[in-house]
């Protein structure tokens, strides 16, 4: 063979590979945010991100930062990458300001070669160096580095004027699954090129552009139909960037009212109800008190917090609370004004989650024909603390799960019939058995509020805001 050939076959094999399936264990901080590798310029600096569906941009700590380092109490140190030593680091010599509610985020536009595992970028990347952070609460403790957007787009900005493909159209990824253990301080997976290897998943079409976001018909607390049920319905956006459950307000009060009081030591939480949304296709998923309830530490941030169209109002006067995950956010979805719900990591606990592009192209006006597949997870399974349960090609698929659940739309909408968690009897006494021990512990510094709200755009009569 002759030496070209032999460099066409290397690189044919090298291909193959890059498209092939791979797992990266996500490592979890402080159960409020998990963060894979990603390996950045020539030199392949290693960063640990925060693998978001809910943003799309690629947001990095910086040599540049003014405001990056010092920040980090209790946590690892930010690794910042200097674009100085990277030789093929190119600058949009362009400053690139995100306005929150509770300061802004100054940023300089610029593209490099990153790599994701054996996932290699085919052109530079856009990203965001962060120059100066003036976030305040929220946030400041992350011990992430950066944030990589996951959205469901082929294009992102990069300035106004100019666009270019998104991480998932860059690293060629049109599939992707992401969950996190149920239990407390475990760790979390992101598989590329599939789900989670053996896992049955029951895929819901995405509704709207730019987003990954399903359609409800139905909310349901307990045996209580709170919402959604009629026109405009609701969306949801399927968030692995926040630590919590976005609500409209209306949603939010009924929801709240329905839970009750919460007992300051999470002792009462096997007696809570269990959160149902039918969604458009007749498929029912449930969040379990142990999934939306969790102790609060460091209760001394300001509050209530508001960002933006997001208010928490986390619980005064203590330390340290037992409280739900629930926060206020008052978004509309601009075709259809439907609330959009913000569904963030409670559900990728309980949940492995496949994300689907679809063939369509797709940016922010075109649909994708994108799908989010669900496979409800036993509350004991391994499967999602790390790749170790699958092995490294998924091979070696062994674990307890449980089948999917099967799509049927309810002949009424009694929520008798709707609230059929997918948990045997049994699965539930084990669960409830161990209730106390699952409910999650985070530190309210912590908390990670969505990382894109500075793209919402208000609407000046109703005071909301619109994706
Ligand atoms: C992208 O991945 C697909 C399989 O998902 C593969 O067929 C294709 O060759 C890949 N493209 C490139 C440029 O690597
Ligand atoms: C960034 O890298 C360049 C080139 O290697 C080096 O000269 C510079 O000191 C570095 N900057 C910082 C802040 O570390
Ligand atoms: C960067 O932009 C500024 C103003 O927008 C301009 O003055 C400067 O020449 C630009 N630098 C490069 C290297 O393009
Ligand atoms: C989005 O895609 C459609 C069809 O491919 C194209 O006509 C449109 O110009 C694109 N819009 C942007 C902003 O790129
Ligand atoms: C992922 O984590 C598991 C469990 O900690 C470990 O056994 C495995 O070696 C890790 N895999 C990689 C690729 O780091």
């Amino acid at each position: 063979m002759s030496s070209l050939g032999m460099v066409a076959v290397l690189l044919a094999a090298q291909a193959s590979r890059l498209a092939a399936y791979q797992c990266l264990n996500a490592t979890n901080n402080q159960d409020t945010e998990y963060s894979v590798t990603l390996h950045v310029g020539s030199e392949g600096f290693a960063m640990h991100v925060t693998p978001d569906t809910g943003s799309y941009q690629l947001v990095l700590a910086s040599k540049q930062c003014v405001s990056c380092e010092g920040h980090c109490m209790g946590c690892p140190e930010h690794r910042l990458f200097n674009e100085s030593s990277s030789t093929t680091y190119h600058d949009w010599n362009e400053t690139v300001i995100s306005a929150y509610g509770q300061g802004q985020v100054i940023c300089a536009a610029g593209s490099d070669f990153v790599r994701l595992g054996v996932a290699q970028s085919q052109e530079r990347q856009a990203m965001q160096l962060i120059k100066k952070n003036d976030l305040q609460g929220f946030s400041q403790d992350s011990s992430y580095d950066g944030i990589m957007g996951l959205g469901v787009t082929d294009l992102v900005p990069v300035t106004n004027q100019v666009a270019s493909p998104s991480v998932l159209k860059n690293l060629n990824i049109s599939t992707f699954g992401i969950c996190f253990s149920l239990v407390s301080g475990e760790g979390g997976r992101l598989d590329l090129g599939s789900g989670v290897p053996g896992l049955a998943y029951h895929d819901v079409p995405g509704v709207g552009v730019g987003y990954w976001m399903i359609g409800l018909r139905s909310f349901l607390i307990g045996d209580a139909l709170v919402a959604c049920h009629a026109w405009p319905y609701c969306n949801a956006i399927i968030d692995s960037g926040t630590t919590l459950i976005g609500l409209p307000k209306t949603i939010l009060n009924h929801v709240v009212k329905h839970i009750g009081n919460i007992n300051p030591d999470c002792s009462n939480v096997d007696q809570l109800p269990t959160i149902s949304m039918l969604v458009n296709d007749g498929h029912i998923l449930t969040l379990p008190p142990s999934a939306y309830i969790a102790q609060l530490n460091d209760l001394t941030v300001t509050q209530p917090v508001h960002v933006g169209p997001f208010v928490a109002n986390l619980p005064e006067g203590t330390e340290s609370a037992c409280t739900h995950l629930f926060f206020e956010s008052n978004i509309n979805d601009p075709q259809t004004h439907a609330p959009v719900l913000l569904i963030g990591m409670p559900i990728f606990r309980r949940y492995a989650i496949r994300f689907s592009r679809g063939k369509g192209s797709s940016n922010q006006t075109v649909a994708p024909g994108h799908s989010i597949g669900f496979s409800p997870l036993a509350y004991d399974s391994p499967i999602c603390s790390s790749c170790a349960a699958t092995g490294e090609d998924g091979s070696a698929a062994s674990f307890t799960r449980l089948d999917a659940v099967k799509g049927q739309a309810p002949s009424s909408l009694q929520p008798e019939t709707l609230v059929s968690a997918p948990v045997s009897s049994a699965e539930l006494g084990r669960a409830q058995s161990s209730a106390k021990a699952r409910v999650s512990s985070y530190s309210a510094r912590m908390l990670r509020l969505p990382r894109w709200l500075s793209t919402l755009r208000r609407d000046d009569s109703s005071g909301d805001y619109i994706l």
